[in-house]
């Protein structure tokens, strides 16, 4: 007769290839119950937005099935994200377990939109996810997700509203446009420890922060009073920027925050009459830049007018049209992301 031990024993060959190590020893499985020849368990991933998942479904499934014996495997998925965050000491986002910072060499490369496309995507997955708007220099991430209305404040705690799934707080709540303010560091870190303390964030998964663009004060003090889980690069595929986005990166990998790795934007337009794919901006840039500088290349993202357009009526596309070959290619980066903040806490914590 099958017991729990047998069970648990098949399910110690199956590896997560991404960290390495079986499920097992990974606390992924919970919950055996063996009846007869029926076996029902718990397979707990470190994200929802597991890029192999189906993968590892199959495979836990799999091993459990061919034990002689097994008549009927009811397994269940469900998720423990796990966390970047070294909560020792910590004084702020307490209930928040990974905070990622989408950066970009310069301006309007498409960073916010990267963001907000991110963040909606980790939060389909079934992630609790916010936002948090620190681009000092133009928070439009309101705008983007469609936030209009004043945040509600209670017990002198700004409530974030949620949109499209997504807890959403902006700079914007606090400094309005007609406000002239010059950026300088120790203003830039105070207004953002209000981001971090006023604002009821909760339990989070993921906290996606939108940091202003370029490599000045802003940039680097916001880099270095946010609790980081990891950096994200967004680029445009021209020379130009590339060489910029190379700077960036020798920039962040001076600070102790691990580079998750660089997005391509405005890669290639695909005609919407012949289909016909055009390397508007030329192409593998990004690549070649995430291999020389050694940081992992996490893909293209097509220029699209339905990407734009979506944004600007504040229903980024993957909330819009979730099944688009465009919010197909966030997926994926979501995925990618994930994946990578869930090796980078493996890694802090088999220290
Ligand atoms: N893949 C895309 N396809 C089409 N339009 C895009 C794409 N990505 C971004 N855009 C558009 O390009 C403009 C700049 O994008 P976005 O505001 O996200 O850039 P940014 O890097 O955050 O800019 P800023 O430096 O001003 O904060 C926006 O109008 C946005 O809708
Ligand atoms: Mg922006």
């Amino acid at each position: 007769m099958t017991k729990t031990e047998d069970v648990l024993r098949v399910l110690a060959e199956v590896r997560d290839p991404e960290l390495g190590k079986d499920v097992v020893s990974l606390h992924m499985i919970d919950n055996v119950k063996v009846e007869g020849g029926r076996v029902e368990f718990t397979l707990n991933l470190t994200t929802p937005a597991c890029p192999l998942r189906a993968r590892l479904e199959e495979a836990a499934k799999g091993a459990v099935a061919a034990l002689p014996g097994v008549t009927h495997v009811e397994m269940k998925t469900s998720a423990n994200v796990y966390a970047t965050r070294d909560f020792d000491g910590a004084d702020v986002l307490k209930g928040v377990k990974n905070v990622i910072a989408v950066a970009s060499g310069k301006g309007g490369v498409g960073k916010s939109t990267v963001a907000v496309n991110l963040a909606v995507a980790l939060a389909a997955s079934g992630a609790k996810v916010g936002i948090l708007d620190a681009d000092v220099y133009g928070p439009n991430i309101p705008l983007m997700m469609g936030v209009s209305a004043p945040p509600m404040v209670r017990d002198d705690k700004v409530v974030p509203p949620v949109a499209h799934g997504v807890k959403v707080a902006s700079l914007g709540f606090f400094y309005n446009e007609a406000t002239p303010v010059i950026w300088r560091g120790p203003l830039v870190a105070g207004a953002v420890r209000q981001l971090l303390t006023q604002v009821e964030w909760g339990e989070l998964d993921y906290l996606v922060c939108d940091l202003p663009p370029g490599t000045g004060d802003a940039s680097l003090t916001l880099a270095q009073t946010v609790p980081l889980g990891g950096i994200l690069v967004v680029t445009t595929p021209q020379e130009a920027a590339l060489n910029i986005a190379a700077k960036a990166l020798a920039m962040f990998k001076r600070l102790d925050v691990p580079i998750i790795g660089v997005v391509e934007n405005m890669s290639y337009f695909v005609c919407p009459h012949c289909g016909e794919r055009t390397a508007v901006f030329s192409s593998g840039g990004g690549r070649k830049i995430s291999a020389e500088r050694g940081v992992e290349f996490l893909g293209e993202i097509p220029l699209a007018v339905a990407v734009r357009e979506h944004s600007d009526s504040g229903s980024p596309i993957v909330s819009a049209l979730p099944d688009s070959p465009e919010s197909l290619v966030y997926k994926e980066l979501a995925f990618r992301v994930a994946g990578m903040l869930s090796i980078v806490a493996w890694t802090k914590m088999k220290k």
